[in-house]
Parts: C-alpha cells; sequence; structure tokens
C-alpha cells in the first residue's frame, strides 16, 4: 500500500466514526442528566435510562436519520457517555483540573488548585480495571504484569498515567491531567501571577529573540506560561514546538507541531525528544519550542540556540532559577556525547539568556517568583542576575497568598540588546548604573 493511503487509512476509519458529533450528543446528554440520581441505578438501569435521554435529544435536536442510523447514534453516544463510570463525572466538571484514581475507593480530585478527597468511589477493583482497560486500548496499549505501566490521553485530549501492582503498592493507580487551559499573559497578570512590566518585559525578550527557559516544579504552571510567552514570537516565524504529548496551542500561523512516540508493546519504534530536535533543525526552524527537556535532548537543544537558532524557548524541572542551570547542566551530560563539563557550562552561559521560575503556593496560586539572567560569560561559574523577585507575606493556612514583586535593574548587555531590537524596557526595572559614565544608557530608567 502506497505510504498516502497507509496514512489515509487510520484518517478516514476516525472520520467515519463521525466523533465529532457523538462527543456533541454525549456532551447534551452529560448536561441533560443528573448525575447523582444516576449514580443510585445498576449499570443495566444506567444504560436504559441513558439511552432513554438520547433518544429524546436526538428527536428533538438531531439530524433525520433512519431507524439503524438512529440506533447506532444512542449506542455510542451511552457507549462514550458510561465508557469511563464514575470518572465520567468528574471529566465533564470544568473546574476540575486533576483526577487521582489511589484504587478503587481512594479517589482525590484538585480544584482552583486545591487537592480533596471524593465520597465517589468505584464499586470494585474490577471495574476500575475495566476503566483503565478502555483508557488504554484507545490508544493501542494494554496494562498488564509484563507492562504494568502506561501514559495514555483520551480522546478530549487530557493526560493519563496508570501504573499498576506490582509496582503499585496501593493498588491501580490512575492519574488524569486535564488538557491544560490556555491563559493569556494578560490573564496571568490579571490573576496575579506576575505584574505587568514583567509581561511588558518578557514579551519584548521574546521578540528579541533571546533563549528563555521557563523552570519549576511539577505543575506549577510551565507549560501554560510557555504558552502564554509564545503568542509574541512574530506571525511570519516558522516555529517548531516539540512534545511529549502536545499541549501547546500556538496560534501563529506557521507553526509546525511534532510529538514523541513511546515504544510499543514489544518495544520497538519509540521517538524521542531528542529524536525530534535533532529532525526539527534540518527542517529551516526560525524558532524551536521545546515543551520540556528532560534528557539527553538538552545538549541538542543547546547546540541549536549557539548555532543561530536563537530565541528558543523550553521549560525544565528545577527548584529555583540557580537550580535551573544547573540541572540543564547534568541533563546535558547525559548524552552519549561525552563532552567536557567545563564545555558544556560554556555552552549554558553561550546559550541561556533567561531563566523564568515558577512557584506553587499553598493556596493553590500559580505565580512568577523570579526571573533571572545568566550574566556569567563563557569560562565563568554560573553567575544569575535577578530581575524580578517575588516576596510572599508571612502567609496562615487557609489564607490566600499576598505579597509583592520587587524589580531589580537590567544587566547593561541586556539593555542593549533590547534597545538594539529595537524594544523598550519598562521603568521600574531600569538598568545597572555603570561604573563608567557618558553612555546613552545611564541613568537608569528610561
Ligand atoms: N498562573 C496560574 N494560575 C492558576 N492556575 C494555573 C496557572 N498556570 C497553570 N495553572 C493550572 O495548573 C495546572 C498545571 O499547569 P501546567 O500543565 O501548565 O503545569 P506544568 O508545570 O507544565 O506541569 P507538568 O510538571 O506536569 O508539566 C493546570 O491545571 C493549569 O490550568
Ligand atoms: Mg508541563
Amino acid at each position: 500500500m502506497a505510504l498516502k493511503d497507509r496514512l489515509n487509512e487510520g484518517r478516514l476509519s476516525a472520520q467515519h466514526s463521525d466523533r465529532g458529533s457523538v462527543a456533541h450528543w454525549r456532551k447534551r446528554l452529560l448536561s441533560e442528566i443528573n448525575l447523582d440520581d444516576l449514580a443510585m441505578l445498576s449499570m443495566e438501569q444506567r444504560r436504559i435510562r441513558l439511552e432513554k435521554v438520547v433518544g429524546h435529544l436526538l428527536s428533538r435536536e438531531g439530524p433525520v436519520l433512519s431507524d439503524r442510523e438512529r440506533a447506532n447514534m444512542i449506542r455510542r453516544v451511552v457507549d462514550e457517555a458510561l465508557g469511563l463510570g464514575v470518572l465520567e463525572p468528574l471529566l465533564a466538571d470544568e473546574s476540575i483540573t486533576e483526577i487521582m484514581v489511589n484504587g478503587p475507593d481512594n479517589i482525590f480530585i484538585e480544584r482552583n488548585g486545591r487537592v480533596q478527597r471524593i465520597e465517589t468511589t468505584f464499586a470494585s477493583e474490577e471495574q476500575l480495571y475495566q476503566t483503565i482497560d478502555r483508557i488504554v486500548s484507545t490508544v493501542n496499549r494494554r496494562v498488564d504484569e509484563s507492562s504494568p505501566m502506561v501514559d495514555a490521553r483520551l480522546p478530549t485530549g487530557e493526560r493519563v498515567n496508570v501504573i499498576i501492582p506490582p509496582l503499585s503498592l496501593s493498588g491501580p493507580i490512575v492519574t488524569i491531567r486535564r488538557f491544560p487551559k490556555p491563559f493569556t499573559i494578560e490573564q496571568l497578570i490579571s490573576m496575579g501571577s506576575l505584574d505587568e512590566a514583567t509581561g511588558i518585559l518578557l514579551a519584548s525578550m521574546i521578540r528579541a529573540r533571546f533563549n528563555v527557559i521557563i523552570s519549576g516544579g511539577t505543575g506549577t504552571g510551565k507549560t501554560t506560561f510557555l504558552n502564554a510567552l509564545s503568542a509574541f514570537v512574530p506571525s511570519h516565524e516558522r516555529i517548531i514546538t516539540i512534545e511529549d504529548s502536545a499541549e501547546l496551542q500556538l496560534q501563529q500561523e506557521h507553526v509546525l507541531r511534532l510529538e514523541a512516540r513511546p515504544p510499543n508493546i514489544e518495544g520497538q519504534g519509540a521517538v524521542t525528544i531528542r529524536d525530534l530536535v535533532r529532525n526539527s533543525l534540518r527542517m529551516r526552524p526560525d524558532r524551536i519550542i521545546v515543551g520540556e527537556v528532560r534528557g539527553a535532548e538538552t545538549l541538542d537543544m543547546l547546540q541549536a540556540m549557539n548555532t543561530g537558532h536563537d530565541g528558543s524557548l523550553a521549560t525544565v524541572h528545577a527548584n529555583s532559577a540557580d537550580d535551573a542551570v544547573h540541572r540543564l547542566l547534568t541533563l546535558a551530560s547525559m548524552s552519549e556525547v561525552k563532552i567536557p563539563f567545563e564545555a558544556l557550562r560554556d555552552q549554558i552561559n553561550a546559550a541561556i539568556d533567561v531563566i523564568v521560575h515558577l512557584s506553587r503556593y499553598p493556596d493553590g496560586s500559580r505565580r512568577v517568583a523570579e526571573v533571572s539572567v545568566v550574566a556569567s560569560r563563557r569560562h565563568e561559574e554560573f553567575r544569575l542576575e535577578p530581575l524580578l523577585r517575588f516576596h510572599a507575606d508571612r502567609y496562615e493556612a487557609q489564607r490566600r497568598v499576598t505579597g509583592e514583586f520587587h524589580h531589580f535593574p537590567l544587566p547593561r548587555h541586556i539593555a542593549e540588546r533590547l534597545y538594539t531590537a529595537g524594544e523598550s524596557i519598562p521603568a521600574t526595572f531600569g538598568i545597572r548604573r555603570p561604573a563608567d559614565h557618558g553612555s546613552p544608557f545611564s541613568g537608569g530608567a528610561l
């Protein structure tokens, strides 16, 4: 079969199954029924009730269908709605950002940044296993003793991780992360995640092709922030995004999205982030955006940044801005190409311009805790200079976290780069006063 036909085969069968409209009716169904009532019914009664409701909805609002098509549609909508059992109402609730199933009797959710246990449980461990099977079979994987850990994605985009005994000692564990809602920088500012001046400065830096790393712990909002910053990449540029599971939603016209692939059941066919970074260099990118660097791809990314692909963006898991540069060093050294430590450090000094560090606070809020520039030059030890720090007020349990963003003047070489690119600098930052004077940039605020 020709390549085109082979590729089309999958696409056609997806189209044929008419997912869009099944999803539509499933959504309508969930908005129509009372989920609490439904929980009282047995599986069989539930199905009958749902079939009735979908039937009514189709008669009232649906297209004209033959009897067979209609029966078919009802069956598929109900299958989908019952598909993930007790998880369905949780998935339908938009205010829930994470669902954590720790065995059949123990479900936690995250809402407004806070984790809480809920009453809902699975009827039995077997029912939980059935749900797991349904989830992973959509990505052609299976979970059993020989492959007890799987990453999958629901058709609606949610990321799912499953791990079962014997690796898990707490029964089958399912973690579902809602597809992150895109926020604009303006929205993040109004939520208090950063202040306006910092938003303006970061936007200037993106336009001026600074290489920016976003660091933070798990779930601190790195991907969300990267997505917001990416809006400032000029729309005429050719952007390549590389991710483990595609979450970024860039608005520009010329965006190419690449997604890594885990190995299949036989352990074959994996395509790593690193493979994709290398491949992307042959695709004439103006910018490369890596969802998260976790390993050897860090070296390829640094090399790309140092060989004319500046303006690149990535996130890294780290506990502070300072930790982030050291973490990049460790990750870059994981490559099989053995490069002396000093040479890697020089590459980081030359490549990385700015680190934006995010933190999650006890009240569930996420914030820019620090913005620092990498001020060290080639053969120097790492030296970061802060541009912004958030100082939290003393907080008490359950209270909203308040505090202040403190700004620091920009090092001169950074200010000069911004001016050369035609960008201005918000007055609240100012520019570091040089030891010598007489420069057009002396005098601080502009
Ligand atoms: N500034 C913010 N304020 C409030 N909620 C936020 C903020 N940024 C992100 N979130 C929410 O926090 C959750 C995690 O966000 P996101 O996926 O961006 O984090 P992450 O650091 O990339 O996570 P991971 O470590 O899993 O990659 C999402 O539900 C997202 O909507
Ligand atoms: Mg992320």
